[in-house]
């Protein structure tokens, strides 16, 4: 590939309303698919998340936990469909907007081993990224080697994703300003973390909050634990908030935005 990707994670707590079942955050998503237009970023590769359209199917059926019975499949199927039409709804507003999105479901080229990414085909993603394409993914239902099936965390998904394309940097958009150093929902004190550093982070994970709401991944600190991976091979990671108007544009284009950079050291 002749430049390297720009990878997006759209957070479940930005495109959904979190605590409303199957409830879509229609006016952000379609503002979204206007900031992802106006920054003209020439390889983009999308990853979204689940909220309330995954995070509460899952853990009714206990999905993250394994096969435990034959009454979760009927679980995992719903948890896969109830992504598949979120995405959809992502996917058409990105296209309603004239880009090029494609839909890449992981649960039909991806199966984790105890819960973990151990083989990525590559060839689909990169082949559409090189034509123009913007691939369009997200956390998933996907069957696993060693527990029947897992919950692959969008966060995961493109993390490894970022490493494997070798991504000029990973934007992660979440409802809250980036990482503070208590939790802003509960505590006035906590304060915004615009720079970071991996020992930064080791430090910083005790004092993030997890989400309030049902997260079957892990909430804040499921989320720092996958982006380190993309930061200790030099990726840049930029948290901020998807639900500012503009944020993502400029992030996008590389201007100066208001969030938590992660870098090395
Ligand atoms: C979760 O993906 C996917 C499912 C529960 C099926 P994420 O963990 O990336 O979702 P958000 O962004 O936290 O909602």
């Amino acid at each position: 590939m002749k430049s390297k990707p720009v990878m997006l994670k759209l957070g479940g707590s930005v495109i959904t309303v979190k605590d409303k079942v199957l409830t879509p955050n229609t006016e952000a998503i379609d503002r979204l698919a206007g900031e992802i237009a106006d920054s003209k970023v020439s390889h983009l590769v999308i990853v979204h998340g689940g909220g309330s359209y995954g995070h509460s199917i899952a853990a009714k059926y206990k999905i993250a936990e394994g096969f435990k019975g034959k009454h979760q499949l009927i679980g995992f199927s719903e948890t896969h469909n109830a992504m598949v039409s979120l995405n959809k709804l992502i996917v058409e507003s990105l296209i309603g907007k004239g880009l090029p999105a494609l839909s890449i479901p992981p649960s039909s080229f991806i199966i984790t081993k105890n819960g973990r990414i151990h083989d990525l085909p590559l060839d689909i993603m990169t082949h559409a990224i090189s034509m123009g394409f913007i691939p369009v993914s997200y956390g998933d239902s996907v069957l696993d080697h060693d527990r029947g099936f897992a919950i692959l965390s969008g966060d995961q998904l493109i993390s490894v994703l970022a490493v494997k394309l070798g991504a000029e940097k990973v934007i992660v958009g979440v409802d809250v300003d980036g990482l503070y150093t208590s939790d802003p929902k509960t505590s006035p004190s906590a304060q915004l973390v615009e720079h970071a550093t991996l020992e930064d982070l080791e430090k910083l994970v005790g004092g993030v909050s997890g989400s309030r709401a049902i997260d079957v991944t892990g909430g804040m600190r499921g989320k720092i634990f996958e982006l380190t991976l993309p930061v200790m091979k030099g990726i840049e990671v930029l948290i901020v908030n998807a639900l500012k108007p503009g944020n993502i544009c400029r992030a996008l284009s590389g201007k100066n935005v208001m969030g938590t950079r992660i870098v090395k050291g």
